[in-house]
């Protein structure tokens, strides 16, 4: 099994790059900076840095990626925009343009055999809006549902299933000690989400696997959230929660 973990070395992706090693993968890892030293020693796993937006170089190391590991059977996609400038052309061009390039450049390279998938991370931010966020953000996580759909549709007929995972706010190594240290924030989230708690990010990567794996084989252009239930209220159903009342 050979996965490409595009956006890999932190957060959430770092979680799907953990549990892909620890299920015998070799794993492509991309990012622009490397992964920490433990992660760089994962069995299976092999790290290219550089710039998503830079399509000529992306091109290049995807080339690079696919004769050094092989065809592939799964590819996942988790890199959002953090950069300084203009954040609508940034938002848009980390997350939709660097997607089309590598979806359409990588279709091709998966195996002729096998369970072959594709999963695209968005947010819950797609469907509701997120205060704090800029517009290009919410724009660029809605487009990416659409794309999965556009994608499984096209690349149904060779096998590969195209599916989108949109979390909620996941504690994850970097914001675990603020999420510790703020408890006012987590009696609230644990008064409104259903589950009662705020998700992790290896959470979130268990149902990225899920949709990487055979037990998903007939799974193709749907959007997973995963948010504890959080999204299932109502403005009235919250207000209450929140008061008491
Ligand atoms: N964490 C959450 O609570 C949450 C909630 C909802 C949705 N999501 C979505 O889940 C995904 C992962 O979130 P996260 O918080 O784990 O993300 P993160 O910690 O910000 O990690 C993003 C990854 O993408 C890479 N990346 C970003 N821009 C790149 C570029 N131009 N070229 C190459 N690599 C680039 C980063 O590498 P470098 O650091 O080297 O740039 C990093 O590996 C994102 O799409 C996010 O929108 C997350």
């Amino acid at each position: 099994m050979h996965s490409v973990i595009v956006g890999g070395t932190r957060g959430i992706g770092r979680e799907v790059v953990r549990l892909f090693s620890a299920q015998g993968h070799t794993v492509s890892v991309m990012g622009r900076r490397a992964p920490a030293d433990a992660d760089r020693r994962l069995p299976g796993t092999h790290f290219w840095a550089g710039d998503l937006t830079d399509e000529r170089e992306l091109v290049r190391l995807l080339g690079e990626i696919v004769s050094r590991n092989g065809e592939l059977n799964s590819l996942v996609l988790l890199q959002r925009f953090k950069g300084e400038g203009d954040r609508w052309g940034g938002e848009l061009a980390t997350s939709l343009s660097a997607t089309r390039t590598i979806v359409e450049t990588l279709a091709g390279a998966f195996g002729g055999t096998g369970d072959r998938s594709i999963v695209l991370v968005s947010s819950v931010v797609g469907r509701f809006i997120a205060e704090g966020q800029p517009v290009g953000y919410h724009v660029a996580k809605a487009a990416l549902g659409q794309m999965a759909r556009y994608y499984a549709v096209e690349l149904g007929p060779r096998g590969i299933r195209v599916n989108c995972v949109s979390p909620c706010t996941m504690v994850k190594e970097e914001n675990r000690d603020f999420y510790s240290k703020n408890q006012d924030l987590n009696s609230l989230f644990k008064k409104i989400i259903p589950l009662g708690r705020m998700g992790t990010a290896l959470e979130t990567a268990n149902v990225i696997a899920f949709l990487c794996s055979e037990k998903a084989s007939f799974v193709t252009g749907q959007e997973i959230l995963v948010d504890g239930g959080v999204s299932l209220l109502s403005q009235e159903a919250l207000a209450r929660k929140l008061t008491g009342l």
